[in-house]
């Protein structure tokens, strides 16, 4: 078990370098098998999410090697074409690996994926995509066993534009042959990357960023070095945690244009930020307004990876806020845990309702989930006294050392690991 012991109240100031993005190296490293070469990923970010993938290439043959922020992936021996129930289900996006064990040809097998406890979350899309693309699939016993070998390119329409789904296409068909068209795509950034990843090994993919997204099948593909994108949620974090403790803070190698509904909604509330090229400063020097209403939506809308940060901040701002959340059912797990702080929280169907108090205080809080638990963090840094943010193994499967990057920034915080 570990936890974070935050002492709230300092004002962060100062400069920060956002590192690569969790939901773009995931299922670039899931794409790394299709060359079944060498793939290069610069500024891989050390979290437990990567170190699964790790888990998930070497069980299948992959040689991995891990610098810092540097892995190298070889998948010229991959061997095995199954993962096991107990590492599928250690995160959702290991469900991406199927696509990409499918895409080299042929059969694979898989257990189900597992994750944050946000709702539901099927793979209904997926599978119905792979059967319109001929891939026979036979479930039992905890298992999908998939075969590609009768693979037939056409148009597949997505009901939602799914960014696993969309991502597991791709993967399924760059190397296979004829022309496959995903129509309602999801417009992701990290979807645009995927395609530059792919692309620099030789693949043939336009349209990433749009709702259609044309492959044709190549026959092979080469070695390939790349740097991955910068992680917008991180950049929302550290903005949502300058507006909730106050604060003035540089953030460094950001793409604005990814985080611009993040910009939008803090400037609306009264904080100042300005942007140069791919660096962003915010300033927030006085007690913010509430924001009216916010929705979270599929990219380029507001993102619900950053909801909860969003909520954590707006428990301090002057006014109600209403967030609706339209993407994950049980969203507003931190809620409960903000309420120990003192937030006056009112959770109704996919619904927050957030009365700002002047301040919250000090309590002993427990991550429900990543993004949750970013925003407890967040919370915390603002509160009178001291915080126990518990359960932090959430927040390291996306979050590189978030204590020492707001320790950088002037707050007090210390990471405690305690073994059972
Ligand atoms: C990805 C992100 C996650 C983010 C989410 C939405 C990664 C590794 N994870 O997750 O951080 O919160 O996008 O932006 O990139 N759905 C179905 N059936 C399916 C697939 C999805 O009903 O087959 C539903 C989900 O339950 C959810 C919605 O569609 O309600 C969006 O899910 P999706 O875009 O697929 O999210 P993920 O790819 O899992």
């Amino acid at each position: 078990m570990s936890a974070y012991i935050i002492n709230g109240g300092n004002y962060l100031s100062g400069e920060v370098r956002i590192g690569g993005a969790k939901n773009s190296v995931l299922p670039i490293m899931a794409a790394s098998l299709l060359n079944l070469s060498e793939s290069i990923l610069l500024d891989c970010p050390c979290i437990s999410d990567v170190d699964i993938s790790v888990e998930i290439l070497k069980s299948l043959g992959c040689k991995v090697f891990r610098d810092g922020n540097t892995a190298v992936v070889d998948s010229s021996q991959i061997n095995n074409f199954e993962i096991p129930p107990h590492l599928m289900n250690k995160m959702r996006s290991s469900f991406i690996f199927l696509g990409a064990m499918l895409g080299i040809g042929g059969k694979a097998v898989c257990g189900y994926p597992g994750g944050c406890e946000l709702g539901a979350r099927p793979i209904d899309m997926h599978l119905k995509a792979f059967k319109k693309l001929g891939v026979a699939i036979n479930e039992g016993g905890g298992y999908i066993s998939c075969d590609s070998s009768r693979f037939k390119a056409c148009k597949v329409a997505l009901d939602f534009p799914s960014v696993g789904a969309t991502e597991n296409i791709m993967l399924l068909a760059c190397k296979q042959k004829g022309t496959t068209t995903i129509i309602n795509a999801a417009r992701e950034p990290e979807i645009v990357d995927l395609q530059s990843f792919l692309n620099s090994m030789g693949a043939k993919i336009s349209g990433a960023g749009s709702n259609k997204i044309k492959i044709e099948g190549v026959a092979s593909l080469n070695s390939v070095k790349k740097r991955i994108m910068p992680d917008r949620i991180v950049a929302a974090t550290v903005m949502f945690a300058a507006s909730a403790a106050g604060g003035n803070i540089t953030l460094k190698n950001v793409n604005c244009s990814h985080i611009e509904s993040i910009i939008l909604l803090l400037q609306s509330c009264g904080a100042d930020i300005y942007t140069h090229g791919d660096s962003l400063d915010i300033i927030c020097s006085k007690r913010l307004r509430a924001a009216d209403t916010l929705r979270t939506m599929p990219y380029p809308g507001f993102p619900t990876d950053a909801q909860s940060q969003a909520v954590a901040a707006f428990t301090t701002m002057e006014g109600t806020s209403i967030v609706k959340e339209t993407i994950f059912e049980n969203r507003f797990n931190q809620a409960s845990e903000l309420k120990k702080m003192g937030a006056d929280i009112t959770i109704g169907d996919r619904l927050a309702v957030i009365k700002g108090v002047k301040r919250l205080y000090g309590a002993h809080v427990y991550a429900p989930d990543l993004r949750g638990g970013a925003a407890l963090v967040i919370a915390a840094l603002g509160a009178k006294g001291t915080t126990v943010v518990d359960n932090i193994h959430y927040i390291d499967r996306g979050y590189e050392s978030l204590d020492k990057m707001f320790s950088a920034l002037g707050g007090d915080i210390q990471r405690k690991d305690f073994y059972e």
